[in-house]
């Protein structure tokens, strides 16, 4: 996904909504949480945001303006009061109904309304909620993590023999999005379209349109095999929900769940093992049993929660927290960094504890953390049992983020291989397709080999316990 488009010149022009404060001198110079000098090091910008207050105001994107939180206090604030004081639907965004925020901005395409649980309030959102929900509950932790193995063996194999080879690219994108489509039961041929045009939407670019298009249509030609044919995964499960999805909830649902699934996991799957490769508490120690990989991935969702900045809600009326006033019409985003970041927690950020809001929390809290744990860890585990001892094959400084403000990764985790046979023949087995924006967004290689039933659990069956390293 792009971060910084220029605004488009036929646009009205963006209008600060902070003008009048910045103007009194009440407020210093805006700072941005988008652009090269946040994306450098993130945590010096919500330092220096916290030093302000709780909430302030910010700009997250070229000419898009929104408040943000910078404390835990604050964040927990807004979450639990949505939507009773805060409204999570973005008809309410000034700037973007008046047109002032250019298409094709990640603002836009991650924060405009959609008929998904994500930005419904009340009873809407509780009706979509809960086919999420009990459909996810119905998910069997072993019969996931077997396809989880399964993908993640495929996509090893086509790297286990390169001497040097970047671990974003080759796996923690790939892997998510492919256990997702899976869940859903989308045959193979349909699965690899479904990834192509996933792909080309978060490009962002000239084809989003007709990308978008596809998507639909391959979520259509779905729902109406499973109507066909009903299985044991999440499509099935949806269409027999007692909520009687529309094929067009059906669509968003999914998109929301292929969305909301994967960059968030490939993003926690590549910073974990960058913590677990690369950092001297915690790499020799996996290996040896001393940390777990939970312990790790724990560690991980506080210091780098793969969703930085996000959740963004809108006051119903004027609403003042600590001091700050908090006009309607304006987005408040809140910072998952910057909570989990706040010196106010030092005592209690630490492996173990998992009162860290990387998931969230209240009414649109994440409804997938188990499944997403599973995913996560399952794929760390087996990465590092099938290929111990790689090393970074670039100083740690030269590691370049992902640009933008909502997530939080690495464009390329270029690593070296110890073990591997450059003389082994190249592995047939995978075939990949090339991304035409940055490997690290795209390069979901589309591989899916075989079809797992993601059968309903047992009444009464207790979820997976999830093996420790
Ligand atoms: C490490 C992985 C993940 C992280 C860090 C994560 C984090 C989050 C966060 C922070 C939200 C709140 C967003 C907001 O309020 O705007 C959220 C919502 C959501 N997540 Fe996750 N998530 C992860 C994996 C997953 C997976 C694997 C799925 C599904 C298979 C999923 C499905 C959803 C859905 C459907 C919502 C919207 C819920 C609602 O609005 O009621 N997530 N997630």
């Amino acid at each position: 996904m792009p971060s910084n488009h220029p605004v488009s010149p036929e646009l009205p022009p963006a209008v600060c909504p902070f003008s009048a404060q910045a103007a009194d001198g009440e407020l210093g110079e805006i700072l941005k949480i988008h652009g090269p000098e946040f994306t450098a090091d993130p945590g010096a910008t919500y330092a220096k945001l916290r030093a302000r207050g709780p909430i302030v105001p910010v700009e997250f994107d070229n000419g898009a303006y929104a408040y943000l939180t910078t404390t835990y206090r604050a964040a927990l604030h807004l979450l639990r009061h949505t939507p009773d004081l805060f409204a999570k639907d973005p008809n309410h965004w000034v700037a973007l109904s008046s047109g002032q925020i250019p298409e094709g901005t990640p603002a836009v395409s991650m924060m405009q309304p959609r008929d998904n649980a994500l930005w419904l309030d009340g009873a809407p959102h509780t009706r979509l909620r809960k086919t999420i929900t009990d459909t996810v509950e119905l998910v069997d932790s072993h019969a996931l993590e077997g396809a989880v193995v399964r993908i993640a063996d495929t996509l090893i194999d086509a790297v286990a023999e390169r001497e040097e080879f970047d671990l974003v690219t080759a796996f923690a994108d790939p892997l998510p999005i492919q256990v997702i489509i899976e869940m859903f039961g989308c045959p193979p041929d349909l699965g690899l379209r479904l990834i192509t045009a996933i792909g080309k939407l978060f490009d962002a670019g000239a084809d989003a349109a007709a990308a978008n298009r596809e998507i639909v249509s391959c979520c259509l030609e779905l729902i109406t095999l499973r109507r066909a044919e009903p299985s044991g995964d999440a499509t099935s499960w949806l269409l027999a929900h007692p909520a009687r999805l529309t094929d067009t909830e059906m669509i968003q649902q999914i998109m929301l769940v292929a969305g909301a699934g994967s960059t968030p996991s490939s993003n926690l799957i590549a910073n974990a093992l960058l913590l677990m490769i690369d950092d001297p508490a915690f790499s020799g120690s996996v290996y040896e049993g001393v940390h777990s990989v939970a312990e790790a991935m724990d560690q991980v969702l506080w210091e780098d929660p793969p969703i930085a900045n996000y959740s963004p809600v809108y006051a119903r009326v004027p609403e003042t927290y600590e001091g700050v006033r908090l006009e309607p019409g304006v987005p408040v985003l809140v910072s998952f960094a910057a909570a989990n970041s706040d010196p106010a927690l030092a005592r209690f950020r630490r492996a173990g504890n998992r009162a860290h809001l990387a998931f969230s929390a209240g009414a649109h809290a994440c409804p997938a953390v188990d499944l997403a744990r599973v995913i996560t860890e399952t794929a760390v585990e087996r990465i590092l049992d099938r290929l111990p001892d790689l090393s970074l094959a670039v100083d740690r400084a030269d590691l370049v983020r992902r640009p933008g403000t909502f997530h939080s990764g690495w464009t390329a985790l270029p690593v070296v291989n110890p073990h591997a046979d450059p003389s082994a023949p190249p592995h047939q087995g995978a075939t990949s397709w090339t991304p035409s924006r940055p490997p690290s967004q795209a390069a979901r290689s589309a591989s899916i080999p075989q079809r797992t039933t993601f059968m309903p659990k047992a009444p009464g069956s207790e979820p997976a316990a999830r093996p420790s390293r």
